[in-house]
Formats: C-alpha cells, structure tokens, sequence
C-alpha cells in the first residue's frame, strides 16, 4: 500500500462549511485536488493507495478523514467541489465522536476524532518519508514498497511537529528544487513508485 498522511492546519472540522466558497474554508480547494491526485488517475481508481486528510481547523479539532481506495463505494465525481462534499458529508457523520473514536461511511471513507501524532501511533509505519523541498532527492532514495508520505496543504508544519518526525526517523525527500503544491507532490510520489513497479 501506499499511504499519505496530509496535514490541513486550517482544514475544517465540522461539517458547516460551504461548498462555494472553499478557499474560505482554510483553503479546502487543497484538501480535495489532495485527495483525488491520491485515488484516481486516468478514468481508474488505483487499487493501492490510502490518504487521510489530518484536519486541525474549525470548530472540533483534530479529525482525520480517510480514504482507503480499496474500499471506496462510488463518490458522485472526482471534482474538488463532490471531493468536498464527500469529506462534508462523512464530518456530519462524525459530530460527537469520542477522542479517538472512528465511524465509517457507506462510501468508505472513514472520520476519526484523532490528531495527526496520534494517527501515526496508531498507523506505526514502516517506513516513514517527510516531503521536504530540502530533503534527499526521492531519485537517489530506494523506497520501501509500503511507504508512507507525510506534508502539508499551503502552511508549514507546526514546529514541533518537524522535531516530532525527527524522533521518528522519518527520511526527509525531495521532488526537486520548486516549492510545489501539495497535489502536485502526490502526483510525482505516485509517479516514481509507479515507474518502479512497472
Ligand atoms: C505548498 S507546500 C507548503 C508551503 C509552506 N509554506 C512551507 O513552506 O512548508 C505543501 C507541501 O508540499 C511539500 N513540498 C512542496 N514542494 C516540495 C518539494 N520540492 N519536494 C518535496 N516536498 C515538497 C512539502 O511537504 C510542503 O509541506
């Protein structure tokens, strides 16, 4: 499997956000365009790929919404604005989870009252990978074959959460010299992987 953990500073985490106005909504836009370059490339779902958007904004952080692509029932469209809806939808589903606590959609997707630190205890990755612009080119690293991403929407990583990786001898990788969007990252780690499984 390949895992990417996505972390949302802002990303909302009750479901009274509007769906025209995402940039509003701690820059979801993000979030959605993340998570569909995770699941989906040309007209098919890729059958070994999870994400789960860490969300820590309004109003009941943290959540995490996850999608598993084995699991996935049949989303309305791949679009940010359905993407968002989905996430939406599966918070409504979540209001009132106990710390800690998971609940499940009918579509697969998965909310969870749980933070990003404690996500990846419970997660205890093989092998952990930070995309960092600074890091080891991911061209001279040999990647496990069940690697996990960690990185960020459009703000920087809290601090001590850098050190926090850092304990965990997460290996800092880089996709090159730009400082690119988030969804643009998940598309070249899909992209390597892919070239060398092919
Ligand atoms: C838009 S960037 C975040 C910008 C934020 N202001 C910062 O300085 O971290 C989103 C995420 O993409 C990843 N990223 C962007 N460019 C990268 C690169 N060239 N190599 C590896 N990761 C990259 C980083 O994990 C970053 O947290």
């Amino acid at each position: 499997m390949r895992e990417f953990i996505l972390r949302a500073r802002k990303g909302p985490t009750s479901p009274d956000f509007s769906l025209d106005d995402l940039p509003a909504a701690g820059h979801f836009e993000v979030v959605a365009h993340c998570v569909s370059n995770a699941l989906f490339f040309a007209n098919h779902i890729r059958d070994d790929t999870t994400i789960h958007t860490v969300l820590d904004g309004p109003s009941d952080p943290p959540k995490t919404v996850s999608f598993d692509s084995r699991n996935l029932g049949s989303l309305k469209g791949f679009d940010e604005r359905n993407i968002a809806e989905t996430i939406r939808s599966t918070l409504e589903e979540g209001v009132g989870l106990d710390t800690n606590a998971s609940k499940s959609s009918l579509l697969g997707v998965t909310v969870a009252k749980r933070g990003f630190e404690r996500l990846l205890q419970e997660r205890q990755p093989e092998q952990l990978y930070y995309l960092e612009r600074k890091g080891t080119d991911i061209r001279d690293t040999d990647l496990h074959e069940e690697p996990t991403f960690v990185f960020t929407d459009f703000l920087s990583m809290p601090r001590k959460t850098d050190k926090y990786l850092r304990r965990l001898g997460a290996t800092p990788i880089s996709l090159g010299p730009r400082l690119l969007f988030a969804s643009h990252c998940i598309v070249l780690v899909h992209n390597e992987l892919d070239r060398r499984s092919a």
